[in-house]
């Protein structure tokens, strides 16, 4: 332990003690308890899935990975752990192998993002030869009349917290610090805005230096005493994972390293966080919608967001945009 686990209370003192104004308040904390909700959702779905593991039918897509017309599904419910994918060659077997899965360029996060993201993404996919000929929606709408384009209706657990589709993993997650995680995961973007509200005008963030704002809300986190555990969400939740070779190959202002979930929690949290967006205004991104910004970015970024909406399912994004009055992108 290096610091204090904080609450969600002391999540929110956190909010309140960064922001330069109320306007970014309002729209970063507001971010963030979105993607702890969903966060918390998916959560909730994975647990269920691992606490009835034993009772489901040897081919239920939940254990197989073998949704709709995705027949490269060979992952298992073993293979599909973190530290076994590494070494089954894809927990999917639709990556070329390995950590490929967390290839990809760091992707859009919002369209505050876009523009650093779209600058950096050229060499996004040089490392990623899979998926061409894999599932990708516009393929799973056709084979299944567009009434679920990332078809996870096959699933033999009904939806759970709104949540259908996912895989069995390979423990049980911790909700609380997942959640906790969730609503830390943006505190570093306050220090990435070009105008912060505070003198009336209108947000916007600093485009070139957005990239920045994982390591230093990581930073920012360590500095007022909270655990590494907790900051390592702040650090790791970016596009679906940027490793140190895209770092480098790409220019990017960060130290050459791994920016990459660190374990399932980190995960779930980087995966929430892309159905949300901190454009203004705010909108919700189905799975589709984030998967044709992710093709933007090649093949190979397109089909690890596709493994992973394979992997945790499908959360009722219509629902939540409802419930928080945000756009919907579908
Ligand atoms: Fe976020």
């Amino acid at each position: 332990m290096t610091g204090y686990i904080p609450t969600l209370a002391q999540a929110e003192e956190l909010h309140h003690k960064i922001a330069p104004s109320k306007a970014a308040y309002d729209l970063i904390h507001t971010h963030c308890v979105i993607i702890a909700t969903i966060t918390r959702q998916l959560v909730r779905r994975q647990n269920a899935l691992f606490v009835r593991r034993c009772t489901l039918p040897k081919d239920a897509p939940e254990l197989t990975g073998k949704y709709g017309n995705d027949d490269s599904g060979n992952a298992t419910a073993e293979a599909n752990g973190f530290g076994l994918a590494a070494e089954g060659g894809g927990a999917t077997g639709s990556n070329n192998g390995g950590d490929e899965r967390f290839r990809g360029n760091h992707g859009a996060d919002g369209d505050s993002a876009r523009n650093t993201s779209d600058a950096v993404a050229g060499s996004a996919n040089a490392t990623n030869s899979a998926a061409d000929a894999h599932v990708t929606p516009a393929t799973l709408a056709q084979k299944h009349n567009g009434s679920a384009p990332i078809n996870l209706i096959e699933a033999t657990v009904p939806p759970i917290d709104g949540v259908r589709g996912g895989m069995v993993p390979p423990r049980l997650l911790d909700e609380n610090l997942a959640v906790v995680g969730a609503m830390l995961h943006d505190i570093g973007t306050y220090l990435v805005l070009k105008h912060d509200g505070s003198d009336g005008e209108k947000l916007q963030f600093d485009g070139p230096n957005y990239i920045l704002h994982g390591l230093r809300g990581y930073d920012w986190l360590l500095s007022q005493g909270v655990d590494e555990s907790i900051a390592q969400f702040a650090r790791n939740h970016t596009g679906v994972g940027l490793t140190r070779e895209q770092v480098v190959a790409q220019g990017l202002p960060l130290p050459p390293a791994d920016y990459v979930p660190m374990n399932l929690e980190q995960e779930v949290v980087m995966v929430a966080d892309k159905y949300n967006s901190k454009s203004i205004p705010p909108r919700f991104l189905t799975a589709e919608a984030y998967a044709r910004k992710a093709r933007r970015f090649g093949a190979g970024n397109e089909q690890q967001w596709l493994d992973l909406v394979k992997k945790y399912g499908v959360p009722d994004i219509p629902a939540l945009a409802k419930q928080f009055g945000m756009k919907l992108d579908e």
